[in-house]
């Protein structure tokens, strides 16, 4: 695998700003769920594990964290296939609790569409989203989306838990791709 910087074009959010936003998101989310009954934040992989875990560590009510794998790109795809495959299946009953959707990035918007599709059809008290970047220009399914981190533009972005072709998920920032740099290998 590449070493980054060959085709690293711009860091697009740093590893301060992303503390403050999360910092902020986390504060939000504390107050808005304040004596609202059980939180459980669903993190879908393999995305928003980073962000997941960074925000929970600035939520200061008690919640529960759950986990779902969905993949929606094909081998090596940066578009979204448009079919959402379920890998993974929540581990608890949502039936009468708050559920907080935690994505790394909403593009077409259809990864999340079917995921809460499918979430609200087992009763949950609420269900909302918190992604950390929307990439607003790119929707093509209209979803609410309560948290938004940061609105970016249409480029393709890696690091701080996104992937490019699965690696790099490790950076601490939020880089775009030169994508005539790179390359798989
Ligand atoms: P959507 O279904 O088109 O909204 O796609 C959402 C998923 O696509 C995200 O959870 C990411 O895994 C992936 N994705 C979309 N844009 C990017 C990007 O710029 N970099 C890395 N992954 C992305
Ligand atoms: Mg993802």
């Amino acid at each position: 695998m590449r070493d980054y910087h060959e085709f690293l074009s711009e860091v697009l959010i740093s590893e301060d700003a992303l503390r403050q936003r999360i910092t902020e998101l986390g504060a939000t989310i504390s107050k808005d769920y304040a004596d609202k009954g059980p939180l459980i934040l669903v993190c879908i992989l393999r995305g928003g594990v980073l962000f997941l875990t960074d925000l929970i560590r600035k939520i200061s009510i008690p919640h529960a964290i759950e986990f779902m794998g969905v993949s929606s790109y094909g081998v090596g795809g940066r578009e979204s296939s448009g079919r959402v495959r379920l890998t993974l299946d929540l581990g608890v009953d949502i039936a009468g609790k708050n559920v907080l959707l935690v994505e790394d990035i909403i593009d077409s918007g259809r990864t999340i569409d079917a995921v809460m599709n499918l979430l609200a059809t087992r009763g949950p008290a609420s269900i909302n989203v918190c992604t950390l970047l929307d990439k607003a220009e790119r929707r093509e399914v209209d979803v609410p989306i309560k948290y938004i981190g940061f609105s970016i533009p249409n480029k393709f972005v890696f690091g701080y838990g996104l992937d490019l072709d699965d690696y790099y998920r490790n950076l601490p920032f939020i880089g775009v791709v030169d994508l005539e740099k790179y390359s798989p290998e």
